[in-house]
C-alpha cells in the first residue's frame, strides 16, 4: 500500500524509486513545454524547517506552487517553537490550520518520523539530523542518470560513485547509499576513520569504505563531495573539529582540489548537495567546471519534489 509519507529511502523498492523519478521526468518535460497540470489544486502544503535551508525549502515551495497548491512557509525562528513548544506540537498545530502535507526539516535524527506518527496529513522528510534526506537522494539519482545517459532506464548498474568527506554526519550520504545502490550503482564511502568509519559498509550491499581518497579517485564515475558539517561537530566557528587536526589536514585527506580533479576519469562527474565550503571540501574551480553537476542537482530538486508531493498526497486516505 503506498505511504502518504516520504521519510527514508531505506527499503524503498527500486521500482518505487523509479516510479517517482519517472514522474519527475514527466513533470520536468511538462514544465519545459508549458503544459504542467495543476495536480495539487485545492491542496495546502506547509513547510516547517527547524534548520536552515536554501535549496530544499525553496524547491519544495516552487514545486507545490507550480502544481497549483497553496504554500504556507512557517518561519520557525518567529514561531512558538522558540517559546518551548515541542516539534510535534508545532507540527500538529500547523496541521490543525488545514495543511494536507507537511515538509519538515529537523536537527534530531528520527524527529520527522515521530511527527509523521502523530499527524494525519502527509509528511515529507526534508532532512533529519544525521539520518536521511530522501528527496536529495532522489534528485541526485536522477541527476546522475541524466549525466550518464541512463534517463530512459534509470538503471545505474556498473557505475561507481565515491561519496567523500564528512560521511558520518551526512544524511545526504545515507539517502544516496540507499537510493544509488537500489538502482544498481556501487558506492565507496571515503574519508578518514573519524569521518568514514568502517562500520558504514554495513549500510547496504555494494557499499565499501576506503580511507585513501587518492586510491579511489581514478576509478570513480562520479565523485560526490559532502559539506563538512561543523554544526554537528559542536563547533560554531567553522574553523575546527574534533574529527580532524586542522582544516589543512582535512583538505589534504579528502578535499577535491583542482590538482586532484585532474586525476579523475576523463568523463567522471563531480556532485555536491550544497551548500559548498569552497576551498575546503571542494575547490571553486572544480565546483564551476564542466564536470560539475551541482546546479543540475539544484534544478532537478523541483520536479523530484513535485513527484514526491503528488505521490504522498495521492496516498492520503481522504484522497481515495
Ligand atoms: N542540499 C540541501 O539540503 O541544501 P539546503 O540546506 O540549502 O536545503
Amino acid at each position: 500500500m503506498p505511504s502518504p509519507h516520504l521519510l527514508t529511502l531505506h527499503h524503498l523498492p527500486a521500482e518505487e524509486i523509479r516510479a517517482i523519478l519517472r514522474d519527475a521526468i514527466a513533470f520536468r518535460a511538462a514544465h519545459a513545454a508549458g503544459t504542467l497540470p495543476a495536480r495539487l489544486a485545492g491542496r495546502t502544503v506547509g513547510t516547517l524547517f527547524f534548520e536552515n535551508s536554501t535549496r530544499t525549502r525553496t524547491s519544495f515551495s516552487i514545486a507545490a506552487l507550480r502544481l497549483g497548491a497553496e504554500v504556507i512557509d512557517l518561519p520557525v525562528a518567529g514561531s512558538s517553537h522558540a517559546k518551548g513548544e515541542t516539534l510535534t506540537d508545532t507540527a500538529r498545530t500547523v496541521e490543525a490550520l488545514g495543511v494536507d502535507a507537511l515538509v519538515v526539516r529537523a536537527a534530531q535524527s528520527g524527529a520527522v518520523e515521530v511527527i509523521a506518527r502523530r499527524v494525519g496529513c502527509a509528511v515529507l522528510n526534508a532532512g533529519d539530523g544525521r539520518h536521511e534526506h530522501p528527496t536529495q537522494g532522489l534528485l541526485d539519482a536522477l541527476t546522475l542518470a541524466d549525466a550518464m545517459g541512463r534517463t530512459d532506464t534509470l538503471d545505474l548498474s556498473g557505475l561507481h560513485v565515491a561519496i567523500v568527506g564528512d560521511v558520518v554526519s551526512s544524511r545526504v550520504a545515507r539517502s544516496n547509499v540507499f537510493g544509488l545502490t537500489s538502482l544498481g550503482a556501487s558506492v565507496t564511502l571515503v574519508g578518514p576513520p573519524s569521518l568514514a568509519p568502517a562500520s558504514l559498509a554495513t549500510l547496504a550491499p555494494h557499499v565499501r569504505v576506503q580511507h585513501d581518497f587518492d586510491a579511489v579517485l581514478p576509478h570513480a564515475d562520479a565523485v560526490m563531495m559532502l559539506r563538512v558539517q561543523f554544526e554537528r561537530h559542536g563547533d560554531s566557528t567553522r574553523m575546527a573539529s574534533p574529527a580532524f587536526a586542522s582544516l589543512r589536514e582535512f583538505r589534504a585527506a579528502c578535499g577535491l582540489s583542482t590538482e586532484r580533479a585532474r586525476r579523475m576519469k576523463s568523463d567522471a562527474v563531480v556532485m555536491h548537495p550544497g551548500p559548498v565550503n569552497r576551498g575546503l571540501e571542494l575547490d571553486g574551480e572544480v565546483a564551476d567546471s564542466k564536470r560539475s553537476l551541482i546546479l543540475r542537482q539544484v534544478a532537478n530538486g523541483v520536479p523530484v519534489r513535485m513527484a514526491s508531493l503528488v505521490r504522498c498526497l495521492n496516498a492520503l486516505p481522504a484522497h481515495n
